[in-house]
C-alpha cells in the first residue's frame, strides 16, 4: 500500500530521483525545500512541494499540520567538501541543526521512520581498498574523525540519530552515497548546482564548450595514475537503495554504504566522457584540493546481502551517457528547461 512520505530537499538532486522512485511505486510524497539549491522544476507534478527552510521550525510545523508521514527522507543539507573546508560552521551548524529541526518535529508528530543521506565522506583517510561499514570513521592518529567539516556533519547526524532512536524510537536508515552520477533516463531530472564542483557535469561543460579547460585537482596522489578514485554510483540506483531500505525499516535500524564497489580515477572519468561525448578538451593539472581524499570505494556487500541491491548502471560510460543526453538537451540547466517551458 502507498505510504506518504516526507522528503525534505527533494528539489535537489539526489532527492528529486529519489522522489521520482517513490511516485513510480505507488507512494505519495511531500517535498520540503527551500529552493536555495533545489530547483522548482525538479519537483514531479504527482509531488506537493512545500517551500520552506529547516531552519525554520515555523515552516516544518506547517508542513506538519494537517499531514500525516509514514516515513520522512532528509536529503536537504550543504553538501560540498571543499567549501566546508573554508566555511566550516555553516556545514557544522547548518547541516545538524536542520536535522535536529526535523527530527524534533518527527518525534512531536509520532514520525517513527527516517531514512538519512549520508556520505562516505564520514569516513577519514582509511587507507583500505574499499570501505564497508565498519571501516574507522577516526584513523587512529586523527585529531578529527572525517576529512572534512562536511564529512564531519554527516557523521554528527548519524550519532544524533542513535539518540532519536534510544529516546524516540525512531527507526532509521543511514545510506552513506559514494560519488551520486547520471541523471535519469527518461525523466527530466538531471545535476544542476550552482557553482558547479562535480567532476562529471564539469567535464560535460568541458565538451560543450562552455568551458575552457578542465582542472584537475592533484596528480601526485598515491593511486595508480596519480588522480583521486571515486566510487561513481548512478543517482537511480541511489534512489532505488532508498525504496528498498525504507520497506526494511522496521526490521530495526541500520548503516550501509551505498556505492558500486568500483574506484574510478579522475582521469579514467575524464577518458569516459570524451569517449561518450567524442569531443577532447584541455586538461590542466592544479594542486590538490583541500578535504579531497586519495581513494574512496565502498565495499557494498552489506546493502547487497541484506537488501538485494545491486547497481543497474555497472559502466562509467553508461553513467556518464545519462549526464550527457541532459546536459547537452540543456546547458543551462533547469532555468533554461522552465524558460522553454514557457
Ligand atoms: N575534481 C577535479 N576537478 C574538478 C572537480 C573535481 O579534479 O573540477 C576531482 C576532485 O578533486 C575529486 C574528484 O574529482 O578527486 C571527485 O570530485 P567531486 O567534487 O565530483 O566529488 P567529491 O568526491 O569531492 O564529493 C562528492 C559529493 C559529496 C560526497 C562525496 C563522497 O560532492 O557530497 O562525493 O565522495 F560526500
Amino acid at each position: 500500500m502507498g505510504r506518504t512520505i516526507l522528503v525534505t530537499g527533494g528539489a535537489g538532486y539526489v532527492g528529486s530521483h529519489c522522489v521520482a522512485a517513490l511516485l513510480e511505486a505507488g507512494h505519495r510524497v511531500v517535498v520540503f525545500d527551500n529552493l536555495h539549491q533545489g530547483h522548482r522544476e525538479a519537483v514531479l507534478p504527482q509531488a506537493e512541494l512545500v517551500v520552506g527552510d529547516l531552519a525554520d521550525r515555523d515552516a516544518i510545523a506547517a508542513a506538519f499540520a494537517g499531514r500525516r508521514y509514514d516515513a520522512i527522507m532528509h536529503f536537504a543539507g550543504n553538501i560540498q567538501v571543499g567549501e566546508s573546508m573554508r566555511r566550516p560552521f555553516l556545514y557544522l551548524g547548518d547541516n545538524v541543526q536542520c536535522a535536529v529541526n526535523l527530527l524534533e518535529a518527527a518525534a512531536a508528530h509520532g514520525v517513527s521512520r527516517f531514512v538519512f543521506s549520508s556520505t562516505c565522506a564520514i569516513f577519514g583517510a582509511t587507507g583500505r581498498a574499499s570501505i564497508d561499514e565498519d571501516a574507522p570513521v577516526a584513523p587512529e592518529d586523527a585529531p578529527v574523525a572525517p576529512g572534512s567539516p562536511y564529512g564531519e556533519s554527516k557523521y554528527l547526524v548519524e550519532r544524533i540519530l542513535a539518540w532519536a532512536e534510544r529516546v524516540h524510537g525512531i527507526r532509521y536508515a543511514i545510506l552513506r552515497y559514494f560519488n551520486a552520477c547520471g541523471a535519469h533516463p527518461h525523466l527530466p531530472l538531471f545535476e544542476d548546482h550552482d557553482p558547479e564542483t562535480h567532476l562529471i557535469p564539469i567535464a560535460l561543460d568541458c565538451a560543450l564548450g562552455r568551458r575552457e579547460e578542465m582542472q584537475v585537482f592533484g596528480n601526485d596522489y598515491d593511486t595508480p595514475d596519480g588522480t583521486c578514485l571515486r566510487d561513481y554510483v548512478h543517482v537511480c540506483d541511489l534512489a532505488a537503495a532508498h525504496l528498498r531500505v525504507l520497506d526494511r525499516l522496521d526490521a530495526g535500524s541500520r548503516a550501509y554504504n551505498v556505492g558500486s564497489g568500483n574506484g574510478h580515477s579522475v582521469r579514467e572519468v575524464l577518458d569516459a566522457v570524451r569517449r561518450v561525448t567524442g569531443v577532447d578538451f584541455p586538461v590542466r593539472m592544479l594542486p590538490r584540493r583541500p578535504g579531497d581524499l586519495p581513494r574512496l570505494v565502498a565495499d557494498p556487500s552489506r546493502i547487497r546481502a541484506e537488501l538485494g541491491w545491486t547497481p543497474r548502471y555497472a559502466s562509467i560510460d553508461e553513467i556518464v551517457s545519462t549526464a550527457w543526453r541532459w546536459r547537452r538537451a540543456h546547458p543551462g540547466g533547469y532555468a533554461e528547461l522552465a524558460r522553454a517551458r514557457g
